[in-house]
């Protein structure tokens, strides 16, 4: 019988969110427990919490977990936005004694990724045909691939390069807040980026997320690229969700 229910945990830069998740329907089911990035992020900190939300909703089944990092079988691989610690930490074997499971009862996965099996599962079908970007903008900018729906695991198109500089020093979401700059200004800066990576990987379709894409109807506008670009219908959650489904799915690195 295939779970119909799931749990996922999205671990960011700022937040760690966990919700129990209805795998049908790609929705949370009852409200999400949000606890703030411990500072300094190291994988010991980070455990005590994610440990925690398991607690909360008391949930006994498999765990998808995100992180903001390339995992390559359970191992963080980089650390961009959270401590360098993770770098090389199998992150897998960690927290599956952290919350008293098998490793195999834990699924490791890129936040971006799982906000991307999100969307091609739950989204606009438009996003399984073809080649499909999904682009999350907040602390960083995340990227994940799917061609056909099927995901090319750990790009890292956060950190093209663009006009001299680290494309999400420039354009994520969080720089934005940072430098005070208004939406139409920030606007530009994402369209810029998008150009570059349109004309490196001509996808077919761009999906935004993130939790700025709430307010896509300030930015999304601005944009004129040639590719197509759609706003992540799951928003916040499809990191959660995204987990959730790898759990029960099993993931490829
Ligand atoms: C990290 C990615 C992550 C993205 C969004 C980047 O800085 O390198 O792995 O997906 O931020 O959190």
């Amino acid at each position: 019988m295939t779970a119909t229910r799931g749990f996922g945990i999205d671990i960011g830069g700022s937040g760690i969110k966990g919700a129990l998740v209805d795998l049908e329907k790609g929705a949370l089911i009852g409200d999400r427990l949000r606890i703030d990035t411990p500072r300094p992020s190291t994988p010991e900190a980070v455990a005590d919490v994610v440990a925690k939300v398991v607690r909360h909703f008391g949930w006994d089944g498999p765990v998808g977990i995100t992180l903001p990092a390339v995992v390559k079988k359970g191992v963080a691989h980089t650390a961009a936005n959270i401590d360098p610690a993770w770098i090389g930490t199998d992150a897998d074997a960690l927290f599956a004694e952290r919350i008293g499971r098998d490793v195999a009862d834990v699924a490791m996965l890129n936040d971006a990724d799982a906000a991307g099996m999100a969307e091609i599962r739950f989204g606009d079908p438009e996003a399984r045909h073809g080649v499909t970007t999904l682009l999350t903008f907040g602390t960083g900018i995340g990227s994940a691939v799917f061609q056909d729906g099927k995901l090319v695991p750990n790009t890292e198109f956060g950190h093209l390069e663009v006009d001299g500089h680290d494309a999400e020093k420039k354009a994520a979401a969080s720089v934005k807040d940072n430098e005070e700059l208004s939406y139409h200004q920030w606007a530009k800066r994402v369209n810029r980026y998008l150009t570059v990576l349109e004309n490196l990987i001509w996808p077919d379709l761009f999906i935004v997320g993130g939790g700025v894409s709430k307010k896509s109807e300030k930015w999304v506008p601005h944009l004129d690229i040639r590719t197509k670009i759609i706003v992540a219908s799951l928003q916040n959650n499809a990191g959660i969700v995204g987990a959730a489904a790898a759990a029960v799915e099993g993931i490829e690195h």
